[in-house]
C-alpha cells in the first residue's frame, strides 16, 4: 500500500523520492544542511542530483526542451508510467470535474462537519484528514458502491494515509493488508470495466480511472491510480489544511490574514508535495552541474519555497506578504509545467473554505510538544491539539 503522502504527495517509499535520496532519519534536515543558499543545484553526498533555485526547477518541471524524461509523480506506477499521456490528461480533467461539482453541492455541509469533527478539541493532523474523508466520501467511493469497497477505503485510510500510520503495524500486518485491500480494488476495478458500456457521468473517482483509461490498461495500474487520488484527496489536502491550522495557532500574534493568505503561507513554508523526482533526458549541464540519463534529480520545493534570494524573511510565518504579488518564480506547491496538479483550484477553494470556518467566531488555540515535521514522501505537521472556543475578545483577531 502506498504510505502517506506522495512521492511528492502519492506514493509510496518504494517509488517515490525513495532511491532518489539516502534512507536518513530525516532527509528534509538532511537536504537543508546540504544547501548553501548560493548554488542551486549540486550533487548531494549520496550522488543525487538536488535542484532547489527556482529557475532550475521551473526548468525541470516546465521540461520545455525536453530536458527530463517526462512523467510525472501522480501517474507513476510499479510498472512504470501510466499511460499514455491523453488517458493521463483525460483522467485529470474529468477528475477535476467531479470534485467541483461535489464540492459545489456539498458546500452548506460543512459547518456542521467543522463543529462536529473539530470543537471543541481535536488531534490533529489525523483531525484534518478524518474531516476530508467524511467530506469527499461520495467522491472517493460513491454510494451504492459495495460496501467491502467503503470499508477497504476507509481502512486505507487509517492504515497507509494518515500520517505516521504504517509505522502503528508490523511489517507482515502491512503486507497482508496490501495484499487484501489491492485485491478489492482489483475486483472493483474487473466489475466497473464490465458494467461500462458507454460513455456515463462519473459516479465517483474510480468511475473516472476506469472510464477515462485505454481499454487494455492493467486494473492493477487503475488501482495504483486510484490510490494516488486518494492520497491527494484525503492526505495532501488534509495535510496542507493540519499546516494552516499549526501555523495560524502557533502564531497568535500575527496579524489578523485572509483564509487565502494562510493557506499559501501555509504551502509555501511546508509544501505538502516537497520533492520530486525526475530523470535527465540526455547529458546536460543543468545550473552548473554536468548530468547524465544515469542521474536522479530531485527537485525540491520546500528549498525553493524558502529561498533566499527570492523570499524576505523566508523561515518567518508571513502570511501578509500575500497581500502583494508573489514572486511567481519561487512558488512551486502544486507543480509547474505539463504536470502540474489537476487539483490545484478545487485544493484551494476547499481549503480556503475550511481555514474561514475553523478561525471565523472561534478562537484557536494549538498545543503541540515540539517536534518537528512528520517527513515523508509528504510533509505532514507534527501531532498538536487544537481547542477552537468562542471568541469573546476583540473582533478581527483571532
Ligand atoms: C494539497 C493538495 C494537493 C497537492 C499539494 C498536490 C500537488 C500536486 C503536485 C505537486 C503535482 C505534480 C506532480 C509532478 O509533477 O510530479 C500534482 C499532480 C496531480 N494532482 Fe495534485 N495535489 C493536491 C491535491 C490534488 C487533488 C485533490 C486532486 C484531485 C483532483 C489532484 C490531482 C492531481 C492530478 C490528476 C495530477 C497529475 C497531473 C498530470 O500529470 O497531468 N491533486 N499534484
Amino acid at each position: 500500500m502506498k504510505s502517506s503522502g506522495t512521492r511528492q504527495g502519492y506514493g509510496d517509499a518504494a517509488r517515490t523520492p525513495r532511491g532518489v535520496l539516502p534512507r536518513v532519519r530525516d532527509p528534509l534536515t538532511l537536504l537543508g544542511a546540504e544547501f548553501d543558499g548560493v548554488h542551486d543545484v549540486w550533487r548531494s553526498t549520496a550522488g543525487t542530483v538536488c535542484v532547489a533555485g527556482p529557475q532550475a526547477a521551473r526548468a525541470v518541471l516546465g521540461n520545455r526542451d525536453g530536458t527530463v524524461v517526462d512523467m510525472s509523480d501522480f501517474y507513476r506506477t510499479r510498472h512504470g508510467d501510466f499511460g499514455p499521456r491523453a488517458a493521463q490528461i483525460r483522467i485529470g480533467r474529468s477528475a477535476r470535474a467531479l470534485m467541483r461539482r461535489h464540492l459545489d453541492a456539498r458546500r452548506p455541509e460543512l459547518p456542521g462537519l467543522v463543529a462536529e469533527l473539530l470543537t471543541p478539541s481535536a488531534v490533529w493532523p489525523d483531525a484534518g484528514n478524518l474531516l476530508v474523508l467524511r467530506h469527499l466520501r461520495d467522491v472517493l467511493v460513491h454510494p451504492d458502491a459495495p460496501p467491502r469497497l467503503h470499508a477497504t477505503v476507509e481502512q486505507i485510510v487509517r492504515r497507509s494515509v494518515l500520517a505516521g500510520a504504517r509505522r502503528r503495524h508490523s511489517p507482515a500486518s502491512r503486507l497482508l493488508f496490501r495484499r487484501r485491500a489491492l485485491s478489492v480494488l482489483h475486483g472493483e476495478v474487473r466489475a466497473r470495466r464490465r458494467e461500462l458500456t458507454g460513455p456515463r457521468d462519473p459516479r465517483d473517482l474510480l468511475d473516472v480511472v476506469v472510464g477515462e483509461s485505454e481499454p487494455g490498461a492493467d486494473p492493477k495500474d487503475l488501482a495504483e491510480v486510484y490510490l494516488s487520488f486518494l492520497f491527494a484527496a484525503v492526505g495532501s489536502v488534509g495535510f496542507a489544511l493540519g499546516w494552516s491550522v499549526y501555523l495560524l495557532g502557533t502564531h497568535p500574534d500575527s496579524p489578523a490574514a485572509k483564509p487565502s493568505w494562510v493557506v499559501r503561507e501555509a504551502l509555501r513554508l511546508w509544501p505538502v508535495a516537497w520533492l520530486f523526482a525526475r530523470t535527465p533526458s540526455r547529458a546536460q549541464d543543468l545550473g552548473g552541474t554536468a548530468v547524465t540519463p544515469r542521474d536522479r534529480l530531485a527537485v525540491c520545493t520546500y528549498l525553493v519555497h524558502r529561498h533566499p534570494g527570492y523570499w524576505e524573511r523566508p523561515d518567518e510565518f508571513v502570511p501578509e506578504r500575500w497581500a502583494q504579488a508573489p514572486p511567481d518564480p519561487a512558488y512551486l506547491p502544486f507543480g509547474h509545467g505539463p504536470h502540474t496538479c489537476a487539483g490545484a483550484t478545487v485544493t484551494m477553494r476547499l481549503l480556503e473554505d475550511l481555514v474561514e470556518l475553523i478561525t471565523r467566531d472561534r478562537r484557536l488555540t494549538v498545543t503541540h510538544d515540539g517536534a518537528g515535521p512528520q517527513v515523508g514522501p509528504a510533509l505532514a505537521p507534527p501531532r498538536f491539539t487544537a481547542v477552537l472556543s468562542a471568541r469573546t475578545g476583540c473582533p478581527g483577531r483571532r
